[in-house]
């Protein structure tokens, strides 16, 4: 047993910024903004919205969080050029003094000879020129050193040193390539206490990348040999691999107190809802088997078991479904409930609809009470998530009939609005799908390429609401998701595909490479 009193560690969340570099991942400023608030109830101490140089939503996102958001500070990414700075500034100062300029330049030879084609010296001056750029407009300034894990130790620890000098007040040692391993990890940030003699002015932070699968095992490391921030994101989304997971990580620290001297602010009952609604708004599914929010993280199958968690749980579960917020579906509203009491769910399920959202949202509810009797929580957000999804529309569906079975070859009869016109198409197709698919993309006249369909059912019982999503591409555009959901899956397939088309349609791509 462990008596020192717990460390708090600072929790960094970057699902909206390094999380949306998942292939996918892009979200629009609403969806942005659904997922800060989830954030904000779970109480992360910091919220990186985006990397507002990036693309003009990105920039809006940003500002509309930290417009929006309060307690959490909120983060926003930028190179070490003053453009980026300056821009960054731009979208942060709505959020006052809670507003971070996260600044970075690459610091190991590899990315400082190919990419940046600096030497060390340059990358040095123009990391101490961005923090104090930085520092004109905030106290309140991170500095990363990308691709520290591979940098060598010497000169990192005089970047460091000379970045706390210049002002910042958090220094982040990312494993960008996710290259690490725990034992080195934790010498790393051991040498910058050992080594920085100004290293108490500041907090370091970490963010390690999944490539090897230890992103968490990582973070868990580095806190120990000191570390105070850790970054990371829900579902542990990110580039490539993803980023350490902010549940795992979370979880970890709080089962295992008893030889882990730490605590975060996370309230972990929020964990469940938030892994669900990003799993919502980007369609990218956890696997079964995810640590602490994957559909069978607590299920028990084998007979051994089951009989050992009727006798006593804690055979064989280390931490309560409660804890991490799992709850059973609970029946809320049938057709009989008013506007008055569907208003006061929504707003308890943390949903605030402007008044045509929810007008639009209750007719939904009437017409999903009719199909089904009993209207669960996960109804209710999958009917707000599809009515207050904010996006504009140029193509609309406006009736869909379809016919299919084991003898008749499925045939689909679309009618859409496009740009205000009524046109219809009727399609072949190798199954009901197939056919609706193809009925869509000749009117829409859109050479689409579907990279990817899901379909699961939001609550069990076969009248469950069907969720639907779809990526898809065209030409060598960034890949977007759409989603849908009906009662009637072949509806919920076709309003994916046609949200998908929408936000191709008005997507920005981003500027800038990825990082
Ligand atoms: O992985 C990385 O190095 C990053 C930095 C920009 C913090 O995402
Ligand atoms: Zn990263």
């Amino acid at each position: 047993m462990n008596n020192t009193e717990p460390r708090t560690i600072k929790i960094f969340d970057t699902t909206l910024r390094d999380g949306e570099q998942s292939p996918g991942a892009s979200m629009n400023i609403e969806e942005k903004l659904r997922l800060a608030k989830q954030l904000q109830k779970l109480n992360v101490d910091v919220i990186e919205a985006g990397f507002p140089i990036a693309s003009e939503g990105d920039f809006e996102a940003v500002k509309k969080v930290a417009q929006n958001i309060k307690g959490p500070e909120i983060a926003g990414l930028c190179r070490s050029g003053f453009k980026d700075i300056d821009r960054a500034w731009e979208a942060l100062k709505y959020a006052e003094e809670k507003g971070r300029i996260h600044t970075f330049i690459a610091t190991s030879d590899i990315h400082m000879k190919y990419k940046l084609q600096m030497t060390p010296a340059q990358v040095l001056e123009s990391a101490v020129k961005g923090v104090k750029r930085a520092r004109s407009y905030t106290a309140n300034v991170e500095f990363s050193c990308e691709d520290a894990v591979r940098t060598d130790l010497k000169f990192l620890a005089e970047v460091v040193g000379a970045v706390i000098d210049a002002g910042a007040s958090v220094v982040n040692i990312p494993d960008t390539v996710g290259y690490t391993i725990p034992f080195e990890y934790f010498n790393i940030i051991k040498y910058l206490k050992d080594n920085v003699k100004n290293i108490d002015d500041a907090i370091i932070s970490v963010h390690c990348h999944n490539d090897l699968g230890l992103s968490v095992a990582n973070s868990i490391a580095a806190v120990q040999a000191g570390a105070g921030q850790v970054e990371c994101t829900i579902n542990g989304i990110g580039e490539r691999a993803g980023n350490c997971s902010l549940e795992e990580f979370v979880m970890a620290i709080r089962t295992r107190g008893d030889i882990l001297p730490f605590k975060t602010n996370v309230v972990t009952d929020q964990l469940t809802p938030a892994s669900r609604l990003l799993t919502q708004v980007t369609g990218i599914v956890v696997q079964q088997n995810k640590a602490i929010v994957g559909a069978n993280a607590f299920a028990h199958e084998a007979g051994i078991h089951q009989h050992g968690m009727l006798m006593e749980k804690s055979t064989y579960e280390i931490m309560t479904p409660e804890s991490v917020g799992l709850k059973s579906s609970a029946l809320v509203l049938g057709k009989h409930s008013g506007r008055h009491a569907f208003k006061k769910r929504l707003e308890e399920l943390g949903h605030e609809l402007d008044d045509e959202a929810l007008n639009k949202a209750f007719t939904r509810f009437k017409a999903l009470a009719d199909l089904k009797k009993e209207v669960f929580d996960e109804d209710l957000d999958a009917i707000v998530l599809d009515e207050a999804k904010n996006i504009e529309e140029k193509y609309k569906l406006s009736h869909i009939t379809v016919t299919c079975g084991s003898f008749a070859v499925a045939t689909a009869t679309v009618q859409m609005e496009i740009d205000g016109m009524q046109v219809r198409a009727a399609e072949l197709g190798d199954g009901p799908v197939d056919a609706t698919m193809k009925a869509i993309k000749k009117l829409t006249k859109r050479d689409v390429k579907l990279l990817q369909y899901n379909v699961g059912a939001i609550t069990g019982g076969t009248d469950a609401i069907g969720e639907v999503t779809v990526r898809i591409t065209e030409e060598d555009r960034t890949p977007v998701v759409g989603r849908g959901s009906s009662t009637d899956i072949i509806e919920a397939s076709a309003k994916a595909y046609i949200d998908a088309l929408n936000r191709l349609y008005f997507a920005t791509d981003r500027d800038l490479e990825t990082l």
